[in-house]
């Protein structure tokens, strides 16, 4: 069943103009997140993804900027909107949880007052009463514990796992129609982070929200997700939906991050990582970005980018591997 995209990226092109050069963070990528459907963005550090993020959001600072490609929202164009446009777009629908929770709270602010502001400026809620009984309810589902205590907390009184819940709260209270959630869980141990992760499974299929949730880590991809994008030195490398990339993978970047996953019990000695490092995206030359890792680079892979070659319904993958096995 074709669903309404609500956020879909075009061919975006994000880049800091530094001393050194040009850094291409994103580098012409197209990622679609429908409604009522959780996306998941994955790949190493460095590589692109809370830029991609950032970009959506309109905050990209100095000296980096989007240069070309397309951001729709509900089909409405984002790219070249003032701050101010983008806010009236954008206000209500679109939430974000960063990767780092201490920038995004106000340090002089109780938590609890916070949260309440954020529903009544979205007109969330009519009453402080109101914003206050929806805030304690919102603390206690992403697993706050005294929620009503913490509601008088000062951020830097909160642990970094406790400001995390805080931050996934405020994001989540207004219901946004499309949440970006940047490493949400990272600083979670592992009961709360499955906590949170139902939750937003929960809100995704009641509200019919879009979620663009980005990760490194393919456990939480594998538990929560609808559909994934495999991304690598700026690029998307495979997309498919969450099943069929598990079953099918046909990237070797993406089975190298498989491989990579700590399973259960097993000897963290005999995890296999990806040898090599994500290259420097001040350097990309021609050839495929990951050529320099792979055990299956040809010297056309050294001198030509692949493109995304279609290799089942739904599922891409840049890679001229692919390409054979396409055919
Ligand atoms: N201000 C800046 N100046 C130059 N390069 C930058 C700047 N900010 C980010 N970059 C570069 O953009 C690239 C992408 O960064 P991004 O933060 O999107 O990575 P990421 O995939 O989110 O990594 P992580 O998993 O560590 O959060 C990196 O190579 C980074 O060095
Ligand atoms: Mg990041």
């Amino acid at each position: 069943m074709a669903k309404e995209n609500l956020l879909e990226i075009r061919d975006l092109h994000t880049s800091f103009f530094t001393d050194h050069g040009v850094v291409r963070a994103v580098n012409g990528v197209d990622l679609d997140v429908p409604e009522g459907r959780i996306v998941g963005l994955v790949g190493e550090s460095g590589c692109g993804k809370s830029m991609t993020a950032r970009s959506v959001m309109g905050l990209i600072k100095s000296p980096g900027r989007i240069e070309s490609g397309s951001i729709k929202l509900d089909g409405r164009e984002l790219v070249g909107l003032s701050d101010r446009e983008l806010r009236s777009v954008c206000g209500d629908d679109v939430s974000m949880i960063f990767q780092e929770p201490m920038t995004s709270l106000n340090p002089v602010l109780k938590v609890g007052r916070q949260v309440e502001e954020v529903l009544l400026v979205h007109h969330k809620a009519s009453t402080k009463e109101e914003a206050k009984r929806l805030t304690v309810d919102m603390f206690e589902r992403v697993g706050i514990p005294e929620a009503e205590k913490r509601m008088s907390a000062y951020p830097h009184e909160l642990s970094g796992g406790l400001r995390q819940r805080v931050m996934i709260a405020m994001a989540m209270v207004c219901k946004p129609r499309l949440l970006i959630a940047d490493e949400p869980t990272t600083a979670l141990d592992v009961t709360i982070e499955a906590q949170i992760l139902r939750l937003m499974k929960q809100l995704c299929k009641e509200h019919h929200m879009g979620i663009l949730i980005i990760t490194h880590n393919l456990g939480v991809v594998a538990e929560i997700c609808d559909d994934v994008y495999v991304m690598y030195a700026g690029r998307i490398v495979e997309n498919a939906p969450v099943f069929e990339l598990f079953d099918h993978k046909r990237h070797p970047y993406t089975e190298g991050l498989m491989n990579a996953i700590p399973k259960i019990g097993g000897n963290p000695e005999f995890l296999s990582t990806i040898p090599g490092v994500v290259p420097n995206l001040l350097h990309v030359g021609d050839g495929c970005t990951f050529a320099g890792r792979c055990a299956h680079a040809s010297d056309r892979c050294r001198a030509e980018m692949p493109a995304l070659y279609e290799v089942a319904e739904h599922h891409t993958c840049r890679c001229f591997l692919a390409e054979r096995e396409g055919q």
